[in-house]
């Protein structure tokens, strides 16, 4: 008995978030929706794939990395869908040219700029933030400020340019070799 008791509430001792979550949701998302940015991507999550932006006159110009948990990578690869809670990282990296014994011109990404979040929702839990909507909660973190979110409203900073992947639940997972079943 006094075991068990121990057991159950070392258990919910593990299970305290240091912040305030939304009940087991993310650990990247407050209880009132507010979007923080994943720091460890690189070594915890899992490469899905990159867009090279060449493109002079883009302000995306740069080498898009994205990351996801290993977890959601699995569930998609298995059912086609990101679990509820997923998380999707877009770091964004500035180009460097140089000629290289590969080939001329090599472009690599160096310093991160800016890194673009997405949250999968899939129960509508922050109707009235409109930093949610669609599926997914949105965010938007810049080098000179990492802790801020930069989006005000997902429907003006995001969502017009997602439209082309309304298809695939607005992610463009042609990019993606990870999603693809192996
Ligand atoms: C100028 C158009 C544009 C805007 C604005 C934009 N996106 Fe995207 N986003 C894209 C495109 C196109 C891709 C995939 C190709 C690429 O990265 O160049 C993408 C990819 C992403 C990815 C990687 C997963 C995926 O969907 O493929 C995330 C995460 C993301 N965007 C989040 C956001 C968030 C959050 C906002 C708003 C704060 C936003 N985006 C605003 C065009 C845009």
């Amino acid at each position: 008995m006094k075991t068990v008791l121990t057991r159950a509430l070392l258990a919910s001792a593990i299970a305290l978030p240091l912040v305030a979550t939304a009940a087991g949701f993310s650990p990247y998302v407050d209880a009132k929706g507010g979007i923080s940015r994943p720091t460890d991507f690189r070594t915890h999550f899992v490469h899905l794939g990159s867009y090279a932006v060449l493109d002079e006159k883009s302000a995306a110009r740069g080498l898009h990395d994205v990351y996801t948990e290993k977890a959601s990578a699995e569930h998609y690869r298995k059912t086609g869908q990101f679990p509820d809670g997923a998380t999707l990282v877009k770091e964004i990296r500035k180009l460097e040219t140089s000629a290289m014994t590969t080939g001329d011109p090599v472009v690599w990404g160096s310093d991160a700029a800016v890194w673009f979040v997405m949250v999968k929702d899939a129960k509508r839990r922050f109707a009235g933030n409109p930093l949610w909507g669609d599926g997914w909660g949105w965010a938007l973190f810049k080098a000179d400020a990492p802790a801020t979110n930069a989006a005000v409203s997902y429907e003006a900073d995001c969502m017009g340019c997602h439209v082309p992947a309304a298809q695939t639940d607005r992610v463009f997972v042609q990019g993606y070799p990870t999603l693809k079943p192996h």
